[in-house]
């Protein structure tokens, strides 16, 4: 009898072990989703977001494991060579988030509306919002702003297109705040941020980005909100945090905001590779006979 108690014991955990393996190795595998990126909060699992602009950054951060892709405006800064993210079109922004839905990363991909693609009234908003997801390929869109745009945010949440909220340092006012400077260091301010918070999410967004914010208001900000808070200069007390490739890379000579840290010298490896390309032609060292056709 107790051989097959045992056989049977044997059994149950295999069955156990193939039900947990399938179940993980599928949420890993499987498309991500907004609810995914909620039930993360939930769980306590910090949320990871880069920007990506372009299919190869795409695959390799998607293989990676990143949970979001950001097709930001900062593509007119970090990769148009402006001075501000203010002349990136919407076209732009379609472009861009092709190449990136192009790569079909298991990734959740959310794309910036750009300045003036929403600021002028609902019907614009919804369509810009629309053309992002229609010719896009994105599967959420981020806009900046609190109060003022919520009205903004529910007209395209209720188009079932889940909204990314932005709040703080918002690029796109770059000229009302003076240069891009820290939000919300004083009590007034910091509880306009707070109001800000709570109307984005009451309106519908998924999740809010909490930019250039002193990190003790970031920690008020996400205990308070149910959605999640994703930080880009709002210290470690966020849900997750987002920052820009061509910043980590060490690929942006413009700006080098404190809040950034940077993980690879990209500009000396290809630097170092053009340098070598061009010595190597130089020298008559390529190509050699392998590289050529008989
Ligand atoms: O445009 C962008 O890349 C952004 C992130 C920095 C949050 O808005």
């Amino acid at each position: 009898m107790n051989y097959v108690y045992s056989f049977l014991y044997v059994i149950v955990r295999l069955r156990n072990s193939v039900a947990h393996f399938c179940y993980y190795g599928d949420r890993v595998n499987r498309k991500k989703t907004i609810l995914d990126i909620q039930k993360m909060k939930a769980a306590g699992e910090a949320i990871t977001v880069l920007t990506s602009y372009d299919y190869p950054f795409t695959r390799i951060m998607d293989d990676c494991g990143i949970d979001v892709i950001l097709v930001g405006d900062s593509v007119g800064v970090v990769f148009g060579g402006f001075d501000t993210t203010l002349p990136v079109t919407v076209e732009e922004m379609v472009y861009h988030t092709r190449a990136v839905a192009r790569a079909r990363p298991k990734a959740l991909v959310v794309a910036d509306m750009p300045f003036l693609s929403y600021q002028t009234d609902l019907r614009d908003a919804r369509i810009n919002a629309g053309r992002l997801v229609k010719e896009g390929g994105a599967e959420a869109v981020k806009l900046e702003g609190g109060l003022h745009v919520a009205e903004t945010i529910r007209a395209i949440a209720d188009m079932d297109i889940p909204v990314m909220a932005h709040i703080g340092l918002t690029p796109q006012s770059i000229h009302r705040m003076g240069g891009y400077k820290v939000q919300g260091k004083k009590e007034e301010q910091a509880l306009r941020l707070v109001d800000d918070a709570r109307a984005v999410e009451e309106a519908g967004a998924f999740a809010v980005v909490l930019e250039g914010i002193p990190l003790k208001l970031a920690r008020q900000i996400t205990g308070e909100l149910s959605i999640p808070t994703i930080g880009i200069g709002a210290g470690p007390y966020c849900d997750g945090q987002v920052l820009v490739i061509h910043d980590i890379l060490g690929l942006c000579e413009k700006y080098s905001p404190k809040f950034v840290k940077r993980y690879a010298d990209a500009k000396a490896l290809v630097a170092g590779a053009v340098s070598s390309y061009i010595d190597d032609v130089r020298k008559g060292a390529f190509p050699e006979e392998g590289h050529s056709f008989s």
